[in-house]
């Protein structure tokens, strides 16, 4: 007999049929069913229910950045990287580094003008690259977060691909930065944020389940951890539970409505 169901077993015998009248059920059913496994209290130990499926999407953000701007940066750093740390399995990010940039067509070829100048597009465009090439966003997004709460944006990338993303070379990702592709790419990040609707007037500019509210926006930037968790609607992971909502919490809760 597996140790599983000894556990199960015990568990059972423990708390007997009349604390728990739901429990109705002889041990070899416990985990017959994803109802009977809760009301039994065994649902963590039965092997096919431990990895729980996932029973709703994933609440999806887009943020739409410049990669200098101060408000963007903080948001990144405080708000978005350890949200998504906790809650990566209920959570789908977009990047979109482009922000207030502008775009010409100068002989078949973009180019491109940042709010904070060259080093900013440099950074929009490494950031860019980074998620292209790295293609796994799980990979990607902890070297653009080291690149972001870094002294220097565009300078920390080296040391940030060497913590990060050790078996990516520089070369690669400065190759696309210079190349067509990242040029390609960056025309991409200008198409998505014109086609913004409502059109962006401030950066960051986030979007939650592809909608974009002051209010979205306002809870989004101070506890976006909170936000996330009471959006989802599927079980709430455990990570949910530890943070509590505080009376306050419920004063500023946004619906989608
Ligand atoms: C960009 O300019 C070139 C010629 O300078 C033209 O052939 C091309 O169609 C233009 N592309 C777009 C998308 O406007």
């Amino acid at each position: 007999m597996s140790r599983w169901l000894l556990a199960a077993l015990a568990l059972w015998a423990v708390s007997g049929g009349d604390s728990l009248p739901a429990c109705n059920y002889p041990p070899r059913l416990l985990c017959s069913s994803w109802k009977i496994a809760v009301a039994c209290q065994v649902e963590k130990l039965c092997p096919k229910f431990y990895h729980r499926p996932q029973a709703a999407n994933p609440v999806s953000l887009s943020l739409y950045y410049e990669s200098l701007c101060p408000g963007c940066r903080n948001f990144l750093v405080t708000q978005l990287f350890p949200t998504w740390v906790m809650l990566s399995d209920i959570m789908d990010i977009t990047l979109v580094p482009y922000g207030n940039a502008q775009e010409k067509n100068v002989s078949g070829k973009w180019q491109f003008e940042c709010q904070h100048g060259e080093l900013e597009c440099r950074g929009n465009m490494i950031e860019t690259c980074l998620m292209y090439q790295l293609k796994d966003f799980d990979h990607s997004f902890p070297v653009i977060f080291c690149m972001e709460s870094a002294g220097s944006v565009v300078e920390n990338l080296e040391a940030c691909l060497q913590v990060y993303a050790p078996t990516v070379h520089l070369a690669e990702i400065n190759s696309c930065v210079t190349g067509d592709l990242g040029n390609k790419l960056m025309h991409r990040n200008a198409q998505l944020t014109d086609a913004l609707n409502p059109p962006h007037n401030y950066v960051p500019w986030i979007l939650v389940n592809g909608k974009h509210t002051d209010a979205l926006q306002a809870r989004a930037q101070t506890a976006l951890f909170r936000m996330v968790c009471e959006l989802y609607t599927g079980e709430k992971p455990d990570a949910c539970e530890g943070g509590g909502l505080s009376p306050s919490a419920a004063e500023d809760r946004v619906s989608l409505n």
